[in-house]
């Protein structure tokens, strides 16, 4: 005989209220990320009533790198503190909720049952439905955060610790890739370079910062796949390019910010010249520029500064929103709730997920 308690049929989720808070949880790779949106089709940034984050950075500078398995135990613990938090800062009770957003993928499989499991555990018990959302259209919609946000189609340059693509937003869940890395990431060359360079983990943004001394001019680097046809990337025979320009200089302080200036201005010189491509072969006149190296400074103003001399509008995410966040998924899965789509009672991730095979929303 099977327990009574476990075999009484579950309760249909209701589908939210137009209007009612989405608990927004974040946990694929090293942040933990919570916030509370209520969709506001017009205005979705206004619709933000709390965001909290926390960062493992910490837990995993000793080791030069994520670890996975306490990326994992770390998310156990500060998740549900900070939707307390959330909670708090937006004045509302869990009762108050209306749905819950969880990343469902791509990323590290045991931080991303983290934030499912709690996120489907929480919309279970309030009897309200859940949805799993795709960690890279969560980056994508995060300028819709910002006054003024952008309407489709655009273009999307979506850099990250773990893609470099370009795609094409028809609409809000149709998307096509039209340009993806070869090898690297954009922010995975920042962070192994100013590794071996050595700088300390997490050295993406270390790296940025050291550029800002470097002279412009000093180190040359090659722009990778510009010189032929496509949009793809590959960004790991730059990092061998500026070991071995480290490895034959003098390593002195001078030279190590010149090098790093040399790299930046090959990494957003090539980006810049493939958004341009995007944008000339699908027509559009806008671009989305998000993921954490959108919120590199010279990549920021370099593209911005393309868009007025072309005639082409640029669309980011403020700094704190272009790395991993709470408030992307929660606006990504308000806006999938309100469309009437949700998951079923069975905790599901995808550690790897096409972003193509996503259903409009
Ligand atoms: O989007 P994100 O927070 O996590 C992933 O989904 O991967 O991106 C993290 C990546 C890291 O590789 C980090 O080095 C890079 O973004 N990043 C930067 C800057 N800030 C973060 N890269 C260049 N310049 C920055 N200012
Ligand atoms: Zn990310």
């Amino acid at each position: 005989m099977p327990d009574e308690q476990f075999s009484k049929p579950t309760p249909t989720p209701r589908l939210p209220v137009i209007g009612k808070p989405v608990l927004g949880i974040e946990s694929s790779c090293d942040e933990t990320g919570v916030a509370i949106l209520r969709w506001q089709p017009e205005a979705p940034g206004q619709g933000l009533l709390a965001h909290a984050l926390y960062s493992q950075v910490k837990l995993h500078a000793d080791y030069g790198g994520v670890v996975p398995e306490l990326a994992s135990r770390d998310h156990v613990r500060k998740l549900l503190p900070l939707a307390r938090e959330a909670l708090k800062q937006a004045g509302l009770t869990p009762a108050d909720l209306g749905g819950v957003a969880y990343t469902a993928g791509p990323g590290l499989v045991g931080a991303l049952l983290v934030g499912a499991a709690a996120g489907r555990a929480l919309a279970w018990a309030l009897g309200v439905p859940a949805i799993g959302v795709h960690h890279m259209e969560g980056h994508l919609l995060a300028p819709l955060l910002e006054d003024d946000p952008p309407k489709p189609p655009f273009v999307a340059l979506l850099v990250s610790g773990g893609h470099s693509m370009l795609v094409e937003v028809k609409a809000i869940g149709e998307y096509r890739i039209l340009g993806d890395t070869l090898d690297d990431a954009a922010g995975e060359a920042f962070d192994k370079t100013a590794k071996l360079m050595g700088l300390p983990y997490p050295g993406g943004p270390a790296l940025a910062k050291l550029a800002e001394q470097g002279r412009p001019g000093a180190f040359r680097f090659s722009r990778p796949m510009t010189d032929r046809p496509g949009l793809d990337f590959s960004f790991s025979g730059l990092k061998t390019q500026v070991l071995l320009a480290w490895q034959h200089s003098d390593q002195s302080e001078q030279t190590r910010a010149d090098v790093a200036r040399g790299f930046e201005e090959a990494i957003v010189d090539t980006l810049l010249i493939k958004c341009r491509r995007a944008l000339q072969a699908t027509g559009t006149h806008s671009l989305v520029i998000a993921g954490g190296v959108g919120a590199n400074r010279r990549l920021r103003a370099e593209l911005a500064a393309a868009g007025e001399k072309d005639g082409f509008r640029t669309y980011f995410p403020r700094l704190a929103f272009c790395t991993d966040n709470g408030a992307m998924i929660a606006l990504a899965g308000a806006i999938r709730l309100a469309a009437g789509q949700h998951q079923d009672e069975s905790v599901q991730v995808h550690p790897r997920w096409d972003l193509q095979s996503l259903p409009a929303a």
